[in-house]
């Protein structure tokens, strides 16, 4: 995800403290490694930057006596590759008269790179970071102005990043975006730019919000927007920003939790984008490929992406592979394991002790260990022999909603590859959940009050769908603290239907392809008296069958149960204030267990 942050002064100051607390207010977008850099009047450039967490490398490399009259910080939050101090940015150019730095992900670095490096270029890193800052070079050296060369720079770069960037002698910097969060500030004597609103304003609270394709040009007494395209001027207010801080870190959102639902679409894009361009996927395909056994093993959410992955992996690819919720995997397979077997390990902290546990027992019979894990430099992803990031920047809330979307994408997105498909249909998939968050927010919002009441109920599901059925009762239980059973939905009938009673709410989730056979369960259901709540793409028959309905966008049995959980998310989130509870904390659970 990474974090940038710039700002302009009238006059050449003391600028360390200032981007190292910018750097702490950033932190939570990447941790890896930190560095600042501060262009003086007389035209040098002080660069310092290395691996590890901001006060740590602040403290070593002496952020705090950094001077001049513009500043820039960076906080990464490494991809792909080890941290390492020359992939840390800001980034110079060859001649080391241009610094920037950049978050988000430049999908074609690689091509980018290899053309600088033809162009004579100085390439130091494979940080994608300072591609940005030979993309500026490139035409710098062609004789054009900054604003010219970085209006042509914005078409080379593809992908969803944001920049900032100043050359040495000027006075200003420059800042851009392509899909990454990016907003400006104007204060007393000076103006800042930065990945997000919380790390502006303990600054001032005038900012200009900024849209893709506009560059910020920044001078102490004013922002100037250009259109990328036409080069003209943009006229827009500078407003000012009543909310709090609280707030603005949760995006305006009142919890975190709704703000990173909010964020799926987003993330599901940079996923894309990242296995699109990564060199990593195709390997680990491979030895996908080549395994005897593949077992997907995960706790909790993550496990339940592991039976979808399962249910893909068998569909796309023909490939079998088991699901196994961590500790079982130890007694249930690691003795029968061998080199020629594949573990994926699954877990958004990559902390989990039930994981790791699972990982060293693989290890003990030399089994091969995959990874997808969210946060970067966690011990997974130390521990196994590859792995592929989820992308998702930090997710705070406890309970799981976007590294579980993400998780399915990446099996999805995998058993296409290894079923020798084109994954481009995927990329329909970012605008398919924004609206179904869109549509489905208000109808979940009308069944609330029906189901406040209720302390107990099922959620079943069939095939694609079981999975979403058993993550959507987690989500249920963990912040209503209702006792909702996630379920096959063929299982209910022999024994749990007895629960059954007049009124009693009972969730249908149906993939296209399975509609015959939930409609024999919803009547079950309703004959007795349940109410049944069906999520499903629109159908006549279920609309003839059920109680009540969540339509989904037509999508097809595939991304159906991507988009299905949604509504559960937004479930779980409303039942859970109706209820009076703290979505983000709830009571007795944590982000990350990291004990047996
Ligand atoms: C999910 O909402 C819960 N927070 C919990 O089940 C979680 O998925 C589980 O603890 C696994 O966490 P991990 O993905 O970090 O390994």
């Amino acid at each position: 995800m990474c974090g940038i942050f710039g700002i302009v002064t009238q006059e050449e100051q003391t600028l360390g403290p200032i981007l190292i607390a910018a750097a702490r207010r950033l932190s939570y977008r990447g941790y890896d490694s930190v560095g600042c850099a501060t262009l003086h009047e007389d035209g040098s450039i002080d660069l310092r930057k290395d691996v590890g967490k901001v006060d740590d490398v602040a403290e070593r490399l002496n952020f705090a006596e950094m001077s001049g009259r513009r500043g820039i910080t960076q906080l990464r939050w490494a991809t792909f590759g080890v941290p390492s101090q020359v992939n840390s940015q800001p980034h110079l150019d060859s001649d080391g008269d241009l610094v920037g730095a950049h978050n988000g992900n430049v999908v074609n670095n690689i091509e980018l790179r290899a053309a600088f490096i033809a162009e004579g270029m100085t390439v130091r890193s494979t940080n994608d970071g300072e591609t940005c800052v030979h993309a500026v070079e490139r035409y710098v050296d062609r004789g054009y102005s900054m604003l010219e060369a970085i209006r042509h720079a914005y078409e080379d770069l593809e992908g969803d990043y944001a920049f900032v960037i100043g050359r040495a002698g000027e006075e200003e910097l420059y800042a851009f975006k392509k899909g990454s969060g990016l907003v400006a500030g104007l204060g007393e004597g000076f103006s800042c730019v930065s990945s997000d609103l919380p790390s502006i304003l303990p600054l001032t609270r005038h900012v200009l919000r900024m849209e893709d394709g506009e560059i910020v040009v920044l001078r102490a007494e004013r922002l100037t927007l250009i259109d990328v395209a036409t080069g003209q001027p943009i006229s827009r207010e500078i407003e000012e920003v009543t909310e709090g801080m609280d707030a603005a870190q949760k995006g305006g959102y009142a919890h975190f939790m709704l703000k990173e639902i909010h964020e799926q679409p987003q993330v599901a894009q940079e996923l894309l984008h990242l296995f699109d361009a990564s060199p990593h996927v195709a390997p680990f395909v491979e030895q996908m490929r080549r395994a005897r056994n593949l077992y997907l093993i995960g706790c909790g959410t993550s496990y339940h992406a592991c039976v979808a992955g399962s249910v893909y992996l068998a569909r796309l690819a023909g490939r079998p592979a088991i699901p196994v919720l961590a500790p079982q995997f130890i007694p249930q397979y690691a003795p029968t394991v061998g080199p020629e077997d594949v573990g994926i390990f699954v877990s958004q902290s990559g902390e989990t002790k039930d994981v790791l546990n699972a990982l060293h027992a693989a290890r003990a019979n030399e089994m091969q260990a995959l990874g997808l894990v969210n946060v970067i430099g966690s011990t997974l992803t130390k521990k196994c022999d590859r792995y592929l990031p989820l992308a998702c920047g930090y997710e705070i809330s406890v309970p799981a909603t976007k590294t579980f979307t993400n998780q399915m994408l990446a099996f999805l997105y995998l058993a296409m590859r290894l079923g020798g498909h084109e994954t481009e249909s995927l990329q329909q998939l970012p605008a398919l959940i924004e609206q179904t968050l869109r549509e489905t927010e208000p109808q979940v919002a009308a069944l609330v009050d029906s189901l406040r009441a209720w302390d107990e109920f099922y959620c079943l599901g069939y095939g694609s769908t079981y999975p979403i059925a058993l993550e959507g009762a987690l989500k249920l239980k963990e912040i209503t603290y209702a006792h909702c059973e996630g379920m096959l939905s063929t299982e209910f009938k022999h024994g749990p239907l007895a629960a059954v009673r007049e009124s009693y709410p009972v969730l249908f989730v149906s993939g296209p392809e399975d509609v015959p056979l939930m409609i024999s369960g919803i009547n079950e259901t309703t004959v007795r008296g349940g109410k049944t709540i069906v999520i499903a793409e629109e159908d006549p028959r279920l609309r003839a069958n059920a109680h009540k309905m969540i339509t989904l966008p037509a999508a097809g049995p595939l991304l159906t149960p991507l988009l299905a959980v949604l509504p559960l998310q937004l479930l779980s989130y409303q039942l859970s204030l109706a209820r009076g509870y703290d979505p983000d904390f709830p009571r007795n659970l944590s982000k990350t267990l990291t004990v047996d």
